[in-house]
């Protein structure tokens, strides 16, 4: 590979020939066999019919030279079929040796961070969508369009190469004049990028109206704020950007192509204008004019051969995966220690002087000279206005992310310092935008698995025991699959924090922390407070942090705290906040008012 010069190492189309190996060696192996295979035999059939006119002419035994000319032909009929199916096979393993690798990328780094880098964002798209079919061909076609670029190409060499025998200058000037054409049609586009930020940017927005169009969670919104009308048009508007683009890029200009006629007219005439005086003076013998006719003709090929645009479109996403592995895994990376984190926390939670801001906003921390101590064994409330950070919070006690400077230390350790699996197996969490898996009932309480007694039992626990059956899976796509409501979907949710905390079984514990993040935001309002008080009841051992905009559940909690710009506001119980009779008691009475009945005078003077 040293050997290589570093511009062309870095070049997409290496990146990619480079792929191809690692997917499947063998097959890459048999597929350059066949490529070079049929780049050559042009070449050979001209050499081969110049030896059969020589032989007819010589009235020499014929059986050879036809047998020759029989065989070359019948590989140039039955190769490319081969060579298709060889390609179209190559093209699969390569498309899925490249979603694994981007999968895998975007999967192995402990933290989430490299999945909302704005930096990544573009080759992750690319990487992510390129052998759908949308954007161009899927790899198992393209395979095709490439293999032929560089056989013709080849072919066409190959055949200067034969008529160097005739004069040295004829390769030159025929192989010079086909390939003036690559250059003068430059401006063509047919070699041209056809993968630009332009077109990619279209293909995201013709992409997006065309899945709100044909989507069902969107078909809601659709129909009552009247959008229909205005994502078909939508799409249509970027489907035309996009086909313009590309005809723009594709279409042939006047001039380069007079030009390139003009230039190929002239080197065709020159060569075989020269071997038909040669052949006249008789210092060309018929046979070898015939083998060189044939393969002046055959030079023709290196105008439509090349790199094709195929080869771009699968080049562009093969670099921006293998691009992608080093930032993501960077970015993605998460100091961990190998301390144990069994039975932690048994003192405290302590956040200490932490900073900490997105990826995509680093100046705009969210958490700036945030300090709070949560005691193990109690539960605490978070309460704060829309973005004050709370659900940032959560994410960062779950390890997610990093945060940029102070410590969050349990039981004195630096969290950084613990195994991170060990400090996973001791969180659970229900996210607000928890996900809905489309599994059995069963994997979504338990996805790490679990005894259906335990599973039922936090069913039970979470008011979702009647649902549905442990392997219906939660999903309307699936056979005997079923949907359900918001508020059931967030009893699910919460059965799997229940879940969690009761253990896996068998002896084995349950986490020591259970973040609540708005977990009952959903259900009614009788649901809410029977279901509150049981996850009170079940997590009374361990620590409990719940996020909630509801002040009837949060006054339940131990402590509550009031989170603002980043920064503890207030903390204490419910009755302490309330007497301090600060941002909390506002919030609460504020809350409170709205379910008071109206005053009696109000209603007199209506
Ligand atoms: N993935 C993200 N990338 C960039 N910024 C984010 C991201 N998630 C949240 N933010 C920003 O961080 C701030 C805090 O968000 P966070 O979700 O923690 O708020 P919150 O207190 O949970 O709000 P809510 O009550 O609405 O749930 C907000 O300004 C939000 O815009
Ligand atoms: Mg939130």
């Amino acid at each position: 590979m040293r050997l290589v010069p570093q511009r062309l190492r870095s070049r997409q189309e290496w990146q990619f020939a480079g792929v191809l190996p690692r997917a499947d060696a063998p097959l890459t192996a048999l597929w350059w066999t066949l490529l070079v295979a049929r780049g050559l035999l042009p070449a050979l059939f001209a050499i081969a019919m110049g030896m059969l006119v020589g032989a007819v002419h010589a009235e020499r035994e014929l059986t050879a030279p036809l047998a020759l000319v029989g065989a070359v032909f019948v590989l140039l009929q039955v190769l490319p079929p081969f060579h298709q199916a060889v390609g179209a096979n190559l093209g699969f393993r390569a498309a899925a040796w490249l979603y694994d690798q981007l999968a895998i990328a975007c999967v192995r780094p402990p933290g989430m961070a490299h999945l909302e880098d704005p930096e990544l964002t573009q080759d992750i798209t690319m990487a992510r969508d390129f052998d759908l079919g949308i954007s161009g061909p899927p790899l198992s076609i393209s395979m095709d369009f490439i293999a032929s670029g560089l056989v013709e190409l080849l072919a066409g060499l190959a055949c200067a190469a034969v008529l160097a025998a005739y004069a040295w200058w004829a390769p030159l000037v025929l192989a010079g004049g086909w390939l003036a054409t690559h250059w003068l049609l430059r401006e063509s586009g047919v070699w041209k990028d056809r993968n630009t930020d332009e077109v990619r940017e279209a293909q995201r927005h013709a992409d997006y109206a065309y899945r709100l169009a044909v989507d069902a969670p969107s078909a809601k919104e659709l129909r009552l704020f009247g959008l229909a009308g205005w994502t078909v048009e939508r799409f249509r508007r970027h489907r035309r950007q996009l086909h313009d683009l590309r005809w723009h890029a594709t279409k042939l200009r006047e001039r380069p192509v007079l030009a390139s006629l003009a230039v190929v007219t002239f080197a065709n005439a020159a060569v075989f204008g020269a071997m038909a005086l040669d052949l006249l003076a008789g210092t060309l013998a018929v046979d070898r004019m015939v083998a060189f006719a044939t393969a002046a003709f055959g030079v023709s090929a290196i105008a439509f051969g090349g790199l094709s645009w195929a080869l771009d479109g699968a080049a562009a996403p093969a670099a921006a995966v293998l691009r992608l592995g080093q930032p993501m895994a960077r970015k993605g990376a998460l100091s961990v220690g190998r301390e144990s984190a069994k039975l932690l926390p048994k003192r405290e939670i302590r956040f200490q002087d932490v900073r900490f801001a997105y990826p995509a906003a680093p100046d705009d921390a969210v958490l700036d000279g945030f300090d709070l101590v949560i005691p193990a064994g109690s539960s605490l409330a978070i309460v704060g206005q829309n973005g004050a950070g709370k659900t940032t919070l959560a994410k960062l006690l779950c390890r997610l992310y990093e945060p940029q400077s102070g410590t969050i230390l349990v039981d004195g350790v630096d969290l950084r310092a613990l195994s991170l699996d060990g400090w996973r197996e001791r969180v659970t969490a229900v996210f607000q935008d928890f996900v809905r898996f489309q599994l059995p009932l069963r994997e979504n309480v338990a996805p790490a698995g679990a005894p259906d007694e335990v599973v039922q039992a936090a069913l039970a626990e979470a008011g979702a025991d009647d649902l549905a059956s442990l392997g219906t899976v939660l999903d309307r796509g699936y056979d005997d699959g079923t949907d359900l409501s918001g508020g059931q979907w967030q009893r699910v949710a919460l059965a799997r924090a229940l879940a969690a905390v009761r253990g896996p079984g068998a002896g084995r514990e349950g986490v020591g922390v259970v973040l609540l993040d708005e977990p009952t935001a959903q259900l009614d309002v009788r649901g809410e407070a029977e279901i509150f008080d049981r996850i009170l009841q079940a997590t009374r051992h361990v620590t409990t942090i719940l996020i909630s905009h509801r002040f009837s559940t949060v006054r339940h909690a131990d402590r509550i705290c009031v989170l603002e710009n980043g920064r503890v506001a207030e903390l204490g119980s419910h009755d302490e906040l309330m007497a301090l009779g600060g941002r909390y008691r506002t919030m609460f009475d504020l809350q409170a008012q709205r379910f008071e009945p109206a005053a009696p005078e109000r209603n007199a003077t209506a």
